[in-house]
């Protein structure tokens, strides 16, 4: 009797020492609002009630989408008995990706994401899109589905990309790389905002990079959406350091995402190269990543933001700005970002493309096929095209 007690009193202490006191920047949720934060809900909404937001009704038209053919899409159904599971490369919140094997090709590496319990119209959709950015060069492969006989979970089978992230690579990039990686990364999310899908989560390390071979992929689009100019959503999602500023703004309110977010992420990782650091905001959550961003971009752009979304900025923001002098009108600038070693590469052109990326407000920012047609990539145009005509004879 008395070792029972004795091992409550010393449980009773331990939790006292450690579980009681919750960090302070620490989100605790009950398992409803956990399961809700990561599910994103679309809200239809009026053309009134966009107008009344302030929203332009008419700005996805700059987008050009043409979402093809909108019938359900049936997955390749592949049979698990001809694949091997290896060792575990990656987990996220929705699942566990592992190095697959295919028994009937020679044991040929794969990519096999094992789902973790969702919402089945979330799994349909993550399927949808990735069927609709299939055919897109720069994205790797999707094979099919398996769904286990006895556990009844779904696994989705992927092309292996042979490469490291960007994040681990970047330090080898010359100023003709810079602008090589950029323009592939803009152009492929340009074809996929072309048929309608925003890839949302945008970060270093969801770029794949072969640079023997000179071929970026961009991997995990399983965050993505489709974009729809008359809905709302809500949901909590991306990568704090290259969240959109609306979506770092609006945490906790319905927006109406636009291909915009995925802009400003490519922004944020083309000015990352060209400095060759770290992130260009580095608040660990959006608090203090919404400070990082009005001490570059300044106050001002950020409270247009505030009144053009109809969204109040946080009142402790609004205390910071008026009391702490690092916090100005215009913000320091990305030049003051820029120093001795990492000028080499800071190309005027370059900077004037990250500056109308990185706009506050989303229908400010340049379109991914306006950024295309940027003079910065007059240069690597030509040299895109010609190696791509060399391949094509090649193939041909
Ligand atoms: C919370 O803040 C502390 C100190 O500011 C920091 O060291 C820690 O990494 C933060 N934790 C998270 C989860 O952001
Ligand atoms: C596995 O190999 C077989 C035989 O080459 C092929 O038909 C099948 O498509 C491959 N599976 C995947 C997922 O690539």
């Amino acid at each position: 009797m008395f070792k029972f007690y004795a091992i409550i009193i010393t449980i009773f202490f331990l939790s006292l020492s450690q579980g009681l006191s919750f960090e302070q920047n620490q989100t605790i949720l009950s398992f409803q609002q956990f399961f809700s934060n990561n599910i994103c809900f679309h809200e239809q909404t009026s053309l009134n009630q966009l107008h009344a937001r302030g929203i332009d009704v008419n700005d996805y038209k700059k987008y050009d989408i043409d979402y093809g053919d909108h019938s359900k899409v049936e997955p390749i159904q592949l049979n698990q008995d001809e694949y091997l599971v290896g060792s575990k490369l990656g987990s996220g919140k929705f699942s566990d990706v592992y190095l697959g094997y295919n028994k009937s090709n020679n044991y040929e590496k794969i990519l096999i994401k094992i789902l973790r319990p969702n919402k089945i119209e979330k799994v349909q959709r993550e399927i949808s899109i990735l069927t609709k950015v299939n055919s897109i060069e720069n994205v790797p492969k999707f094979y099919g589905i398996t769904v286990d006989k006895y556990y009844q979970v779904p696994s989705l089978f992927f092309e292996y990309i042979q490469g490291n992230t960007l994040k681990n690579i970047i330090q080898r990039f010359n100023e003709i790389d810079i602008r090589y990686y950029s323009y592939i990364l803009i152009e492929t999310i340009y074809q996929a905002h072309k048929i309608g899908v925003i890839h949302r989560d945008i970060k270093s390390a969801n770029i794949i990079i072969n640079h023997e071979k000179r071929v970026l992929k961009v991997i995990d689009w399983g965050l993505s959406d489709i974009y729809f100019p008359y809905s709302f959503n809500f949901c909590k999602i991306g990568t704090v350091n290259y969240k959109a500023p609306e979506l770092i703004l609006t945490d906790s309110y319905h927006i109406n995402i636009t291909p915009a977010v995925d802009i400003w992420a490519s922004g944020v990782i083309i000015f990352q190269m060209m400095i060759n650091s770290v992130p260009l905001i580095k608040g660990h959550n959006s608090y203090t990543a919404l400070l990082d961003i009005i001490k570059i971009f300044g106050y001002k752009d950020v409270m247009r933001l505030s009144s053009w979304s109809g969204i109040p900025l946080n009142p402790q923001i609004y205390k910071e700005i008026q009391e702490n002098k690092i916090y100005t009108e215009k913000g320091k600038g990305l030049k003051q970002l820029i120093d001795q070693d990492n000028v080499k590469y800071a190309d005027p052109l370059g900077l004037d493309l990250i500056d109308k990326m990185l706009k506050i407000l989303p229908n400010e920012r340049i379109s991914a096929k306006e950024a295309l047609d940027h003079p910065y990539f007059d240069k690597i145009r030509q040299i895109i095209q010609t190696q791509r005509k060399n391949q094509n004879k090649k193939k041909g």
